[in-house]
């Protein structure tokens, strides 16, 4: 698939969420949409009625982030409600093989989110269920947070288990995803870049996403894994 751009409308005007995604547009793979419950994360946002509405408005398909407990029981609502792809957190799943399944058979692309602290190995025999694989660089909850280095080892494990298992798994990047930080992510080995406060802060959010999609490019195909 190459490089894909999703910027986050967490960082984005919620009272005119159809403008927002309009203005990236014209440049952008997806929309990401940040949907958190103030239990798994402390933060707040919107749920299904907003995602539903989005999804008919919206020129982007929706990439939906799940930052909520009880997961198994909303995320399938989630991909009914119009979401192209649907990403539940490992941490919040009882039973994630079974969620994976059950999310394709809604439909979207599966895919799982690991926080920062959450090793990837354990999942190796699991990835195989899943269409992406999230892995967050910051903690989940609040746009705008610094990039966590720490996270480029998992990053690289993801992609060498993805190569070595010849799986077509994407591989996302959120949090902290900007000009300073896209390259050593790509690198490493991620391909979806999540950027909320460095396309929406930007005086001109298209620029931005044009921006990140070059270096991500550039970084890529100079890199251990993305080279022909
Ligand atoms: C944070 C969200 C991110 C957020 C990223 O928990 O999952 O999608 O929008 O924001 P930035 O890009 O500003 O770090
Ligand atoms: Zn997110």
């Amino acid at each position: 698939m190459g490089v894909q751009i999703s910027p986050s409308i967490l960082s984005a005007d919620y009272t005119d969420l159809a403008a927002e995604v309009a203005r990236v547009a014209p440049v952008a793979d997806w929309v990401h949409v940040d949907v958190m419950d103030n239990h798994f994360v402390p933060n707040l946002t919107i749920g299904l009625p907003v995602v539903e509405r989005l999804a008919e408005v919206s020129e982007l398909p929706l990439d939906v982030h799940l930052m909520i407990a009880d997961v198994d029981r909303w995320a399938p609502d989630y991909a009914d409600a119009g979401a192209r792809s649907v990403t539940f957190h490992l941490e919040a799943a009882t039973a994630p093989v079974r969620l994976a399944r059950t999310l394709r058979e809604h439909g979207v692309r599966a895919g799982m989110a690991l926080r920062p602290a959450t090793a990837v190995e354990p999942y190796a025999d699991l990835l195989a269920e899943l269409d992406m694989l999230l892995l967050m660089t910051v903690e989940p909850g609040f746009g705008g947070q610094k990039f966590l280095d720490l996270v480029l080892p998992k990053i690289r494990a993801a992609r060498e288990l993805v190569k070595g298992r010849d799986l077509d798994l994407w591989i996302q990047v959120d949090g902290g995803v900007a000009a300073e930080t896209v390259e050593r992510c790509a690198e490493a080995g991620a391909d979806v870049f999540v950027a909320g406060s460095a396309v929406y802060d930007a005086d001109d959010p298209v620029a931005a996403v044009e921006g990140l999609r070059q270096q991500a490019e550039a970084a890529t195909a100079a890199s251990w894994w993305g080279r022909p």
